[in-house]
């Protein structure tokens, strides 16, 4: 019987059954304070009311050409992660849960991501994919923030830990087809995962996952960065360049310091 307890076990076999976990936020007041300054940012003015500021996200479509998209998206990147509380606050938000499934000493991503799915949209989308697949570590996570809810084809899909072993095993079968054809394949093995905003998301990215054109009447809103225990293995994002412990402890800070003494004679 592990050492843990009834709160952590349950958390914990959702996210090795399932893949995923989502989590009800505590600290609403982060991402509400994240939403006021994407709107600051793109408007240069506070929003008037809570509607003005949720209508603004849903309705984003209407308010902007396609052709601007892109440029809107990567100024945003740039201009949050300018902010060093957007980070601090992106793992707060998430570290109660991140505690459970990862560690309490953790290696955070340098930079938050922003995905941006306006309806019918298909230059911006993310085909099937695992993350290892492409070199990352089998022991990173990621935690996918929504800013609005976010449901069928305006969510993401995963596939499930039991699905993915099979899929994994036969993998040989699907060597000459392309990620669409592969998603063809398992399209009706997925789940779409159902999140409103104030909620949160935890994924294994080493499961397929990915998403299709938002076919719904709302744009998507959602950021995403990765978390690793400090001290389990790196794939091709390494630490220094891509990740950086962000809460090291006073024993790991004393391991790393610590040099034998020397019993060579001179
Ligand atoms: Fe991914």
């Amino acid at each position: 019987m592990p050492f843990i307890s009834e709160e952590e076990s349950k958390v914990s076999n959702q996210f090795l059954n399932d893949g995923y976990i989502v989590q009800s936020i505590n600290k609403l007041q982060l991402v509400k304070k994240i939403k006021y300054e994407i709107y600051y940012i793109i408007n240069q003015k506070k929003p008037e009311s809570e509607f003005d500021l949720n209508d603004f996200f849903d309705n984003f479509h209407k308010k902007i050409e396609l052709s601007e998209l892109n440029e809107i998206r990567v100024d945003l990147i740039a201009k949050l992660n300018a902010l060093s509380w957007v980070r601090e606050s992106y793992y707060e938000i998430a570290k109660e849960y991140l505690d459970l499934i990862v560690g309490n000493e953790v290696s955070m991503q340098l930079r938050v991501n922003l995905s941006i799915q306006i309806p019918n949209d298909d230059s911006s989308l993310l085909p099937l994919h695992s993350d290892t697949w492409s070199g990352d570590s089998p022991f990173e996570c990621v935690v996918w923030l929504p800013l609005v809810d976010c449901y069928e084809t305006k969510s993401m899909y995963i596939l499930s830990p039991e699905e993915s072993r099979k899929l994994y095993s036969s993998f040989g079968e699907y060597m000459e087809i392309d990620s669409e054809e592969l998603f063809n394949k398992i399209q009706n093995k997925v789940n779409f995962i159902n999140i409103k905003y104030g909620q949160v998301l935890i994924f294994d990215q080493g499961i397929p996952h990915g998403n299709r054109v938002n076919k719904t009447k709302e744009t998507r809103w959602s950021m995403n960065c990765r978390f690793k225990g400090v001290f389990t293995p790196y794939g091709d994002k390494k630490l220094g360049e891509f990740f950086e412990p962000i809460n090291l402890k006073a024993a790991s800070k004393m391991g790393m310091k610590y040099q034998q003494p020397k019993i060579s004679k001179k």
